[in-house]
């Protein structure tokens, strides 16, 4: 009898935004469950202390500081971590950001930076990997979309733009990639309490609103995206494709 493996012993992974937050969660939760993991993200102080842990976990850690926002560094990256790491097989598109106002007020270089790395940069990385998955016979794409990629959000117009054209993009390239055996599904979580979680609902007021909005009555922990992730990554996990899983206490079963 075969019983649900959540083990990714041997594998590679590519966690983007992996120095803070959910994306340092999901890279220690992949180093411990047996994957060798390249880590990136731009605090290059915070991305030494990640590696550090996922050594003392005896797996191989490489950091690639890059900034998303410029889609050269993306490419850079995406060469750079394959380089690193010849069997990776997961990526982890974790990378955001968020600049809460007012859509009649949203500068232009605000959205186009969050569409630049919510968005583009997990394609051009996707589309890096996908090629090297291929050759592998196969692999996991995994990317963080949010509630926001679902529902409207004031003050969120183009963190909203960027979270659905992500959800959307999830569904795309399962659609194209699968025949290649390469997963690609997205989790979708509601407010968890990492720095930018703080920073857009910190505001007990503000946070009160949305928690009233949330079957389960709290926000999330990284621990609870991170849970998906590996089950995602894992072969446990292996015929869920195109999919977005929420991980939202209810938010968006109303
Ligand atoms: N927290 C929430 O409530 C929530 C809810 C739903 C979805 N999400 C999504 O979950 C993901 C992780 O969020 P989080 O809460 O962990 O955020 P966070 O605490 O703000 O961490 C964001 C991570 O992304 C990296 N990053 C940001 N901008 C970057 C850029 N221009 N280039 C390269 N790296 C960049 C940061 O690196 P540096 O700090 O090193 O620059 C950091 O590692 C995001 O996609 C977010 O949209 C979060």
């Amino acid at each position: 009898m075969e019983f649900p493996s959540f083990s990714v012993e041997g594998r590679g992974a590519l966690v983007t935004g992996a120095s803070k937050g959910i994306g340092r969660h999901v890279a220690l939760t992949l180093a411990n469950a047996g994957a060798d993991v390249v880590v990136s993200g731009r605090d290059e102080t915070e991305l030494a202390e990640v590696v550090a842990l996922i050594r003392a976990l005896g797996r191989e850690a490489t950091a690639i500081p890059a900034e998303l926002a410029d889609a050269e560094a993306v490419k850079r990256l995406g060469a750079e971590a394959l380089a690193a790491c010849p069997r990776l097989d997961i990526l982890v598109n974790n990378a955001g950001i968020s600049v809460p106002e007012p859509a009649l007020d949203q500068s232009l270089d605000a959205w186009d930076r969050t569409l630049a790395v919510n968005l583009r940069a997990p394609f051009l990385l996707s589309q890096l990997c996908a090629r090297h998955m291929k050759d592998l016979g196969g692999g996991k794409i995994i990317n963080i979309g949010s509630q926001s990629g679902e529902v409207g959000l004031k003050d969120h117009a183009a963190y909203c733009a960027s979270k659905g054209g992500l959800h959307n993009l999830t569904r795309a390239l399962a659609v194209e990639w699968g025949p290649d055996n390469i997963n690609v599904n997205c989790v979708a979580p509601t407010v968890i309490l990492t720095p930018m979680g703080q920073m857009a609902w910190g505001d007990p007021v503000k946070a009160q609103g949305m928690l009233d909005q949330i079957p389960l009555g709290r926000f999330g922990v990284e621990n609870d995206v991170s849970s998906a992730v590996l089950f995602l990554a894992s072969p446990a996990g292996d015929l869920v494709h195109g999919q977005i899983l929420a991980v939202d206490g209810g938010f968006t079963a109303r």
